[in-house]
């Protein structure tokens, strides 16, 4: 069942300037773009640096107010909601940043930010000692010794800190959670504990969650499932099971070939690819991968293909070349007739 539907999802942000300060042009962020998430699975979206991950990752939690399209919630369209009406699905939707640091306030220990998200999403009642035992019961689950309660976050090194980021999210028990890049600025060896971590808790929480990565093979071994976004929009959706054999995009083809970055900072653009992309200000209307694409047509500069069912069960894939290639000649897991 899906907890959680999307329906051509818009997102601009409006860009002001002139002494008027009117909105001289738009940033689109995020183009028309659909899926569900089901109950219990780890939805991954991949794609470059701006490609509009953490856009779609914070609207989808009404984090930033949407332009046009629709998120339902457990049955519930919350797009358009208020502050006041979001309140109750606020506690249930919860985000885990990159970088730990500068979401968590430097001034408070460890116990007191806890405190203070369980206070304010009134988890539990306002007993003081039950709301300690829980603190510690949290810290325990993400790995940190008990003591670290009465510390502040300078005092951790970037993998806790990051394990700190995630007991605040658990701490409300939500029922769904964004990870937006959670181990991309760690070191490569404490990714994986993290990972280790998080996927633990899926389980022991029964939680459902995103994953947004620039890193296709971490999307790989931690997801069931992954959304493939270039410069807004959703290029390719399919399973993350025998992912290099099912693969067809040729952008997805491209980022499976990409050398893995191990230095967050490191903003290499995927050496296997030629060409721009293009601006999201001002998006061509055909394919935005047509610059840079090995199999381009005069068609794909003018028109967008549409996210379409391809071969594969639940494989969806917008490419002129791959429709037409399905088209004209029938799978070849199709029953032969006689
Ligand atoms: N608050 C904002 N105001 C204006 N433009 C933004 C804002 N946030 C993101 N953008 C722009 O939207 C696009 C998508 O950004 P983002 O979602 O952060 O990409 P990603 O997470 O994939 O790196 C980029 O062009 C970025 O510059
Ligand atoms: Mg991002």
């Amino acid at each position: 069942m899906a907890l959680i539907e999307v329906r051509n999802l818009v997102k601009h942000f409006p860009v002001r300037g002139g002494v008027l300060n009117r909105v001289v042009r738009k940033v689109h962020a995020v183009s028309d773009v659909t899926f569900e998430i089901k109950s219990g699975e780890i939805l991954g979206i991949v794609g470059e640096s701006g490609c509009g991950k953490s856009t779609l990752g914070k609207a989808l939690i009404r984090l930033h107010d949407v332009t046009s399209g629709q998120i339902i919630y457990e049955g519930d369209d919350i797009s358009r909601m208020s502050h006041r009406e979001l309140m109750p699905y606020r506690r249930k939707m919860q985000i885990i940043f990159q970088d730990p640091y500068s979401s968590l306030n430097p001034r408070l220990t460890i116990r007191a930010l806890l405190k203070e998200a369980i206070k304010f999403h009134g988890v539990l009642d306002d007993d003081p000692q039950s709301i300690d035992d829980y603190i510690v019961e949290l810290i325990k689950t993400v790995g940190l010794r008990a003591d670290a309660a009465d510390r502040f976050p300078h005092e951790f090194s970037g993998g806790q800190r990051q394990r700190i980021g995630i007991a605040r999210a658990l701490s409300v028990k939500p029922t769904f959670i964004v990870a937006d890049e959670p181990v991309s600025a760690l070191d490569v060896s404490v990714q994986a504990q993290v990972l280790n971590l998080m996927s633990n808790l899926k389980e022991q929480f029964g939680l459902t969650m995103l994953f947004i990565s620039h890193d296709l093979k971490v999307v790989e071994h931690f997801c069931d499932r992954v959304l493939v976004m270039y410069l807004g929009h959703v290029v390719e959706e399919l399973d993350t099971m025998n992912l290099d054999a099912q693969v067809e995009h040729p952008y997805t083809k491209a980022l499976l070939g990409a050398n893995p970055i191990d230095d967050p900072d490191d903003r290499r653009p995927l050496t296997v690819l030629k060409g721009d992309v293009p601006s999201p200000f001002d998006p061509p209307p055909g394919c935005p991968f047509a610059g840079r694409c090995p199999l381009v047509q005069d068609r794909c500069k003018c028109e967008m293909p549409p996210l379409a069912p391809s071969a594969a069960d639940g494989h969806m894939v917008a490419c002129w070349e791959i429709e037409t290639t399905n088209a004209a000649t029938p799978p070849v897991t199709a029953p032969a007739r006689a």
